[in-house]
């Protein structure tokens, strides 16, 4: 064989090899005899080598070395493959094994006994409005009332973020039935659920973060005896059917009359350090819309009338729950949030 056939034939053989994709895995041990087995291929080519004359060995020495090498190369990588659909075939999941368990998280408490007021109101058609945290001094006390020399614009109750005109992180959701009114024509059948803030010193009792849900009905004809069923309602859907409501006289500048609520103790006054041996525990506050916010806020008194009343959330989920101290809700420890299931 000359030179020139010689290079064809490598060249051949090298496509050959190239094109090769195994079908089965016993393929590739065919493949490996014809190319390298003691009567294969190369061997037959190597010896073809032997018998060119001199000036052809560099180039076609080189190309029958490279395709050793590669044929070498491309059975031991396809040998890998083999034994890797092997091991793979071993860790395949017995799909009729149970899953493996997903941990759910829950809902924080404060979000469950929202979502629970909210789904209470509902039902009496009153629907969820919302206003910003950072507010400013009409929405907050002017409009609602509140005198000029009130306590609760002091520095001490109040964070301001800015001063002249004022601009303040709201003390109670009341800012958002202020909202209602100025944008929304009556009859107004509101609840506003959300954050609130106050400059006080963080205790059990207390803290400078907390929730409030803010409730506002205005139409013709409303009357405090509306107010009372409406309480009713909610305080036995929220604490069971056989719980017992007191209203007390009570002053806010924005309600006229204005009452406080307190609902009866599950000790019924025997003694529990909830209601300190009173049997009532108080949880919220509420009165008729005094006609000067009604006026201030474009609505004619003449006409309208109705009830507003406002509640912590921290404090119906501490009665709800038993809590012993507000400072739980904000640390976010998951053995205290983990306990809490809801379907709301
Ligand atoms: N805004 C009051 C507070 O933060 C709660 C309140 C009381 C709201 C009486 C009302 C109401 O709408 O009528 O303490």
């Amino acid at each position: 064989m000359d030179y020139n056939n010689l290079l064809n034939k490598i060249k051949e053989y090298r496509k050959k090899a190239e094109k090769f994709n195994p079908e089965k895995p016993e393929q590739i041990e065919e493949f490996r005899i014809l190319f390298l087995g003691r009567k294969g291929i190369l061997n037959e080519l190597f010896s073809e080598f032997k018998k060119i004359s001199p000036e052809g060995k560099k180039e076609t020495g080189r190309l029958l070395n490279e395709l050793k090498l590669y044929v070498s190369k491309k059975i031991e990588r396809l040998k890998n493959e083999k034994e890797e659909l092997k091991t793979d075939h071993k860790t395949y999941t017995d799909l009729t094994l149970p899953s493996s368990h997903i941990k759910l998280g829950s809902r924080h408490p404060i979000s469950i006994v929202r979502n629970e007021i909210i789904e209470i109101f509902s039902r009496l058609g009153f629907y969820v409005s919302e206003g910003p945290e950072i507010e400013d001094d009409w929405h907050v006390f002017s409009a609602l009332n509140f005198p000029e020399e009130h306590p609760a614009r002091d520095m001490q109750d109040t964070f301001f973020l800015e001063q002249n005109p004022d601009i303040l992180l709201r003390t109670h959701t009341s800012s958002v039935q202020v909202r209602v009114m100025e944008t929304e024509k009556p009859p107004l059948r509101t609840i506003s659920p959300g954050r609130v803030f106050r400059s006080e010193a963080i205790s059990a009792r207390s803290h400078c973060i907390f929730h409030q849900v803010e409730g506002l009905y205005i139409d013709k004809n409303v009357s405090f005896s509306d107010l009372k069923q409406t309480l009713i309602y909610f305080a036995r859907e929220m604490f069971g059917k056989d719980t017992e409501i007191r209203l007390r006289p009570s002053f806010f500048p924005f309600t006229e009359p204005s009452g406080e609520l307190d609902i009866s103790c599950n000790c019924r006054g025997k003694g529990c350090n909830l209601c300190k041996y009173t049997g009532w525990l108080e949880i919220l506050g509420c009165g008729m819309v005094d006609p000067n916010v009604l006026s201030s806020c474009g609505i004619d008194n003449e006409i309208f009338t109705g009830f507003a009343f406002g509640m912590g959330i921290e404090r119906i989920a501490l009665l709800k729950y038993n809590i012993k101290d507000i400072r739980l809700y904000f640390e976010n420890d998951i053995r205290f949030i983990k306990q809490f299931t809801s379907a709301y």
